[in-house]
C-alpha cells in the first residue's frame, strides 16, 4: 500500500495528464471509450463509489437568507480578471429535518418498535419511466418510505429533478432553501451559490482536481427565475429567439434555478474558451468528464444529444445528480438524463 501510494504521489504530472487524455472520449458523440474506461475503472476498483448516501440523503434543511447576485450567462464571455478565492466558505447545514412528504413518520413514538413497511407503489422513482435505467438502479434498494419519498424527478427540491424544455420547474418561480457558498475558486464576478449537498460535492471535486494540478473555477451556479429572465432576454435581444433557445433556458426551465447546476472554467487555460465549444479541450473539462461522476456530477449537455436535451453541447455545464446516478450513467454509457430516466426527448418547448 505504501509503495503504491508513493508511486502515485511521485508520478510526473505530465504523464498523469497524458494518461487522462487517453482515457477521454468527450467530446466524441459515441462516448464508447469513456463508457469502457468508466466501467473498467469501476470493475478494477479505481472508481470506488463514495457513500451511496451521497445521493439519497433527505433534503429540507433550514434556509439561510440569501441575496441574489448578478450572474454570468452560460455562453457569455466572462471578465478577463483572474479567479479569486471565495470568502466565507460553505455554510454548514443544520441537522436534516423531517421532510414534509413523509408526515406518517410524525404519527407516534411507537414507530420505533416496528419497522416501517416498504412502499410498493410504482413507479419507484416518481416521474420516471417504468423499466428505465434510473428505476433499475433504485429497484433493488431497500429504504424506508421516508427516503423513497425523496426519489422524485418532478420536485425541484430533489437531486433527481429533471429539468428540460418539456419539464419546467414547478413552481416555475421555485427558490431552493439551503443555498450555500461553496469554498471553491471563482472565475467570475458572480457570487457562487449551490444547494448544500451539491456545494459539498463540488468542494471535494475541485480539491481533487487541484491535487492533479487542474484548477477548476466556478463561473455561474444558482440563478434565480428573475436572473434567468435577464439572461435569456439578453440572448434573444442579441441573437434572436431560435439561437437563444439553443443555448439558454427560458425562465423556469433552467437547471441553474435548482441550485444543482454550475458552469465551470479552467484557471490555467485563461478565459478565452469560457462558455465556448473549445472549452472541451481544456484540462478542467476533460477531467470532469472522466472523474466528475465520482463526485456526483455529469456533463449535462453532451455533443450528439442535442435533439434530446434541446441544447448545443456545453462541456462547462455540470449537473449534480448524486454519486449513484452519475456513476451508473457513466458505466452504462448513457449520455443524457432524459434517456436515463426513460423520458421523451425535449428538443423544443411544447
Ligand atoms: N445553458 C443552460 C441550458 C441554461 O440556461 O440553463
Ligand atoms: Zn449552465
Amino acid at each position: 500500500m505504501q509503495a503504491a501510494g508513493f508511486r502515485r504521489a511521485r508520478r510526473p504530472r505530465q504523464t498523469r495528464m497524458a494518461r487522462l487524455k487517453r482515457e477521454l472520449s468527450w467530446p466524441r458523440p459515441g462516448g464508447v471509450a469513456i463508457s469502457l474506461a468508466g466501467a473498467a475503472l469501476v470493475v478494477t476498483g479505481v472508481l470506488a463509489l463514495p457513500s451511496e448516501a451521497d445521493s439519497l440523503l433527505p433534503f429540507g434543511a433550514a434556509a439561510p437568507a440569501i441575496s441574489q447576485s448578478p450572474t454570468t450567462p452560460d455562453t457569455a464571455v466572462a471578465p478577463a480578471s483572474p479567479p479569486l478565492p471565495t470568502g466565507p466558505g460553505t455554510t454548514p447545514l443544520a441537522a436534516s429535518q423531517q421532510d414534509a412528504e413523509a408526515p406518517f413518520l410524525l404519527s407516534g413514538a411507537g414507530n420505533s418498535l416496528s419497522p416501517l413497511p416498504e412502499v410498493t407503489a410504482t413507479p419507484l422513482i416518481a416521474g420516471s419511466a417504468a423499466g428505465s435505467p434510473l428505476q433499475e438502479l433504485f429497484a433493488s434498494r431497500t429504504a424506508p418510505p421516508m427516503e423513497k419519498a425523496l426519489w422524485d424527478i418532478n420536485s425541484p427540491a430533489r437531486p433527481l429533478v429533471l429539468v428540460n424544455k418539456r419539464h419546467s420547474l414547478l413552481p416555475q418561480r421555485y427558490v431552493p432553501t439551503d443555498l450555500v457558498v461553496p469554498r471553491v475558486l471563482t472565475g467570475s464576478a458572480e457570487h457562487p451559490l449551490l444547494r448544500s449537498e451539491a456545494a459539498a460535492a463540488a468542494e471535494r471535486m475541485f480539491a481533487a482536481a487541484a491535487r492533479e494540478g487542474i484548477n477548476i473555477t466556478i463561473k455561474s451556479s444558482y440563478r434565480s427565475y428573475d436572473t434567468q429572465v435577464s439572461v435569456y432576454n439578453g440572448y434573444v435581444a442579441a441573437k434572436g429567439v431560435a439561437a437563444a433557445d439553443s443555448t439558454s433556458a427560458r425562465p423556469g426551465f433552467s437547471e441553474h434555478q435548482t441550485g444543482f447546476a454550475m458552469d465551470i472554467g479552467d484557471a490555467n487555460a485563461g478565459t478565452a474558451c469560457d462558455f465556448a465549444s473549445c472549452f472541451a479541450s481544456t484540462n478542467a473539462a476533460q477531467w470532469v468528464a472522466v472523474y466528475g461522476a465520482r463526485y456526483g456530477f455529469v456533463v449535462r449537455y453532451l455533443p450528439g444529444e442535442e435533439s434530446v436535451t434541446g441544447y448545443l453541447a456545453e462541456p462547462w455545464h455540470l449537473r449534480y445528480l448524486g454519486v449513484s446516478v452519475a456513476q451508473d450513467m457513466k458505466v452504462r454509457g448513457i449520455h443524457s438524463y432524459e434517456k436515463y430516466a426513460g423520458l421523451p426527448a425535449a428538443p423544443d418547448y411544447k
